[in-house]
C-alpha cells in the first residue's frame, strides 16, 4: 500500500534564527500533510535551511547537495529545496550549479513554501528571494505544542549596522520589528502549550522598535510586558549590539527577575583601530563601561561574546588588545571565528592577514576563553541556582536542564522533572556541564 503521509527532512545550518525558521517551515508543510523525518533516505522532500555567514558554512551547502544526488537518482520525485541565507544571497547560482534543486526560498518567504511545492508538481523550478511587504509570520499556521518547555520567538529580523565583514544586512535585509501585540499573542499561546522559557530572537534584537498601541516600544518595555504573562518564568534574548543597550533594557535587568542573567553581547575585537575598520561605531572603552553599567544593574550577569581574529589589517598589537579586553571582562563563554571574506562586504576588498598567523591567534584566544569558561563554571560549585529541566539524562533517574546562567546541569531525582524549574545546589563542575542536588 502506498504511504499516504509524506516525509520531510530539514537540515538546519547556522544560527538560532534558522532553528526557529525551520520549525515554522515544518509547521507550514505539516499543514500540507508532511511529517518530519531525521533520515534523508526516507524523505519525500529535503529542505536545507542554510547559513551564509562564513565561507565554510556556505560551501557546505553545495557539498551537501552533492551528497543528495544518489537519493534523487533512487527516487526521482524527491523534492529538494534550499532555504535560508545562501538561498537569499545566491538563489540563481544554486539553480545553475545544482540541477537537482527543485526550489529556492529566501528567508522572508517561508509562508509561500506550500505554493512553491505545488509549482514544482507542475514542473516549475521556483525561486523566491524577494523581500515581501507582508509579514511571513502572519501567514504561517499556528504553532503546535512540542512538549519542550523552551521556545524561540523571533521579534526582529535584519540589521542596519553594516559591520564591514558581515553579510547579514544583505541576506536578511533591513531591520524590521514585529508589532508588540503579535509577539505577546504568540508568547501567550506558547505558554498555554507548556512553554515556560522564551528566547527572543533577532539579528539585532536589542534594536527592537516595534509598534505598540501607544507608539514605538523598545526591547526593555517588551520584556516587562512579557514578564507579566503568568506561567512564563524565564526570558532571554539574543543577539545584541553594544550600541543598542538602552537604559530601559539595563533597568529591566535590574528589576525583572524573569529576565535571565546571561547576555550575549558581541564585541568582535578589543582594538579601537580594528573596531573602526569593522565599522562598529564603538570603542573598547565604550564596551567596557557598558559592561560595568550592566553589572551594576545585575551583579551576577554572565557575559558572552563573539570575536573575529585575522580581520584585514589586524596586527599583533591589535590581537593583544583583544586578549586584554577579554581579560578585563571575564566571559562565561564566547564564540570565536577566523575572519572569512564574504562577497559583497566592504572588508572583502582588503587584503587579509596571513592564514597561519590568524590560526595561531585563534588558538591563543580560544585557550583564554576556555580558561575563563572553566573558571566561571568552577565558581558555580557550592552555589544555589534555578534550573529549568528539559529532558531525562542518559542514566536512570537523571535529569538535565539549564541554569539561569545557561549552564547544563545534571541532577538525580526520583520523580519526573521535565518542564519543572527547581532550585539546585551545584556540587561539581565537568568540562561542559555541572552536577547538582535538588534543594527540597
Ligand atoms: N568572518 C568571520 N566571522 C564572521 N562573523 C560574521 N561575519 C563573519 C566573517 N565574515 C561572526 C561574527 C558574528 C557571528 C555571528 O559570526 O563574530 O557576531
Ligand atoms: Fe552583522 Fe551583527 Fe554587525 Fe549586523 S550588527 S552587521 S548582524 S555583525
Amino acid at each position: 500500500m502506498p504511504d499516504a503521509v509524506k516525509k520531510l527532512h530539514i537540515k538546519t545550518y547556522g544560527c538560532q534564527m534558522n532553528v526557529y525558521d525551520s520549525e515554522r517551515m515544518a509547521e507550514a508543510m505539516g499543514a500540507q500533510g508532511y511529517v518530519l523525518t531525521d533520515d534523508p533516505a526516507q524523505a519525500d522532500m529535503v529542505l536545507l535551511n542554510t547559513c551564509h555567514i562564513r565561507e565554510k558554512a556556505a560551501e557546505k551547502v553545495y557539498s551537501d547537495l552533492g551528497r543528495l544526488r544518489p537519493f534523487k537518482e533512487a527516487k526521482p520525485d524527491l523534492r529538494i529545496g534550499v532555504a535560508g541565507c545562501v538561498a537569499q544571497a545566491e538563489g540563481a547560482e544554486i539553480m545553475r550549479r545544482m540541477p537537482l534543486v527543485d526550489l529556492v526560498v529566501g528567508s522572508q518567504n517561508y509562508h509561500r513554501l506550500p505554493d512553491m511545492v505545488a509549482a514544482v508538481a507542475r514542473g516549475e523550478r521556483p525561486v523566491d528571494t524577494e523581500f515581501p511587504i507582508e509579514d511571513k509570520f502572519d501567514k504561517l499556521p499556528e504553532r503546535p505544542a512540542t512538549g519542550r518547555p523552551t521556545a524561540f520567538l523571533t521579534v526582529q529580523e535584519g540589521c542596519d549596522k553594516f559591520c564591514a565583514f558581515c553579510v547579514v544586512p544583505y541576506t536578511r535585509g533591513a531591520e524590521v520589528s514585529r508589532p508588540v501585540e503579535r509577539i505577546l499573542t504568540e508568547a501567550r499561546k506558547l505558554v498555554d502549550r507548556g512553554v515556560s522559557e522564551i528566547t527572543l530572537l533577532g539579528q539585532n534584537v536589542n534594536g527592537y522598535h516595534g509598534a505598540g498601541a501607544d507608539g514605538t516600544w523598545g526591547l526593555g518595555r517588551l520584556v516587562r510586558a512579557l514578564a507579566a504573562i503568568e506561567g512564563l518564568e524565564r526570558i532571554r534574548y539574543t543577539t545584541s549590539h553594544p550600541n543598542d543597550m538602552s537604559d530601559e533594557l539595563i533597568e529591566a535587568h535590574a528589576e525583572e527577575p524573569k529576565l535571565m542573567p546571561y547576555l550575549h553581547l558581541p564585541v568582535q575585537s578589543g582594538s579601537d583601530r580594528i573596531l573602526k575598520l569593522m565599522n562598529r561605531h564603538h570603542t573598547a572603552e565604550h564596551y567596557l563601561r557598558l559592561i560595568e553599567r550592566i553589572r551594576a544593574a545585575r551583579p551576577d550577569m554572565m557575559l558572552s561574546s563573539d570575536f573575529i581574529v585575522g580581520f584585514p589589517g589586524e596586527t599583533d598589537q591589535d590581537h593583544r588588545d583583544t586578549l586584554a579586553l577579554i581579560e578585563a571582562v571575564g566571559y562565561g563563554s564566547a564564540f570565536s571565528f577566523k575572519y572569512s571574506p564574504r562577497p559583497g562586504t566592504p572588508a572583502a576588498e582588503r587584503a587579509g592577514v596571513d592564514s597561519d598567523v590568524a590560526d595561531a591567534r585563534l588558538q591563543e584566544l580560544q585557550a583564554l576563553i576556555t580558561r575563563q569558561q572553566r573558571a566561571a563554571q568552577e565558581a558555580m560549585v557550592g552555589r544555589e541556582v534555578g534550573v529549568l529541566f528539559e529532558k531525562a539524562g542518559r542514566m536512570p533517574g537523571q535529569w538535565v536542564g539549564k541554569s539561569d546562567y545557561l549552564h547544563s546541569v545534571f541532577v538525580s531525582a526520583d520523580e519526573p522533572m521535565q518542564g519543572r524549574i527547581a532550585r539546585v545546589r551545584i556540587t561539581a563542575s565537568a568540562p561542559n556541564s555541572l552536577a547538582g542536588e535538588l534543594i527540597r
